[in-house]
């Protein structure tokens, strides 16, 4: 059986009856079981339940779910997919969870989860694009209980205070975000499946001058730490942001489990654009080939990655050979 990706792996998703985009949108796996342990509870509302990605992963950690959606097609698929599975504990309601009719119909429950609808074509996201509307839906929901989770794409800004925001990575890679009402307020990112968090007030990105004739290690953040502005928690402030990308400067190997470290073995400097280009090209080349061949010969299996940043190319090992192969390490300088 081929081996699928934990970022794409869906409960049932071998049985279960769904579209592409209800596939696309659907939650993983990971992310199901996770959020249904965290919202473990006796009665949980999930709103836009979709297909019952997430719902099959509620139907185990509480009592009863229930699920609404205003599709109905969907929630013929849902009640489909729950026999399938053999649960017996979800029940669901088709109708707009905006529509007073309906939230009429919505028993007690403990707690209200909310996976809203984004967009499929949509480059950027926008909070009011977003499916039922967040306000309306948070002002109608905070009348029924106070714990109420709300699944955020996580690139969105102009979050409200009064929340948790988790940040969720999965194999390093961000992957969900969402918001918890009714519990403590700040920042949490969350590294699956190591299931390592990390928590703390969310604080503005702080960064100094690097000196580079010093620095030993580079170090990749995990993208929730990043996402969740918790860098400041544990990690050295010689950082450089390229893109969705944070990374670190240090002369320390960073014992967090929100960094993967490198071993700096050389830095490059290029002199303009085109130059740049054509030299480091051809330059990447022939130091790879070359310091592949030395380790080979060293019986390393050294993996050399090269990081293109701040017109800077730094050349170096993935951390756990290179801290094997420190006895050898005369054979690269550092810059
Ligand atoms: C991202 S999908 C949910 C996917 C689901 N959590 C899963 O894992 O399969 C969002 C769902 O919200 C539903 N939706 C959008 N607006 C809604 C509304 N006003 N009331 C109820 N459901 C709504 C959509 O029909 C869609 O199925």
């Amino acid at each position: 059986m081929p081996r699928v990706k934990q970022d794409k792996e869906l409960i049932g998703e071998n049985i279960f009856e769904y579209n592409e985009q209800e596939k696309r949108f659907g939650t993983p796996k990971i992310i199901a079981e996770y959020r249904a342990k965290k919202l473990k509870c006796n009665t949980i509302l999930e709103v836009g339940c979709g297909t019952g990605f997430q719902t099959a992963a509620f139907a185990k950690t509480c009592k009863k779910v229930i699920g609404i959606d205003i599709d109905k097609e969907k929630i013929k698929k849902a009640k489909k997919n729950m026999q399938k599975l053999g649960i017996t504990n979800a029940e669901f309601i088709t109708g707009d969870i905006l529509d007073e009719n309906i939230q009429a119909k919505i028993p007690k429950t403990d707690i209200i989860f909310l996976d809203p609808e984004r967009p499929p074509q949509e480059k950027k996201r926008n909070i009011n694009n977003i499916k039922p509307n967040i306000n309306k839906f948070l002002k109608w929901a905070q009348t029924k209980t106070k714990k109420i989770c709300i699944e955020i794409p996580p690139h969105l800004q102009d979050l409200p205070n009064k929340a948790m925001k988790e940040y969720i990575s999965i194999n390093h890679k961000i992957n969900r975000a969402h918001l918890l009402f009714g519990t403590k307020e700040g920042a949490r990112a969350v590294m699956l499946p190591e299931n390592k968090t990390i928590e703390g007030k969310q604080k503005k990105r702080e960064i100094k001058k690097i000196n580079w004739a010093e620095m030993k290690y580079i170090s990749e953040l995990d993208p929730a730490i990043v996402y969740a502005k918790l860098e400041w928690k544990v990690l050295p402030k010689t950082r450089i942001y390229n893109k969705n990308k944070a990374y670190c400067l240090s002369k320390h190997y960073l014992r967090t489990p929100f960094a993967t470290n490198y071993r700096i073995l050389k830095i490059l400097e290029t002199e303009n654009k085109v130059q740049k280009y054509a030299r480091t090209l051809q330059t990447e080349r022939i130091i790879q080939h070359n310091m592949q061949t030395k380790l080979k010969h060293e019986k390393g299996t050294g993996q050399i990655h090269i990081f293109h940043l701040q017109n800077k190319y730094i050349i170096a090992l993935t951390c756990k050979q290179a801290q094997q192969k420190t006895k050898h390490s005369n054979s690269f300088s550092n810059a």
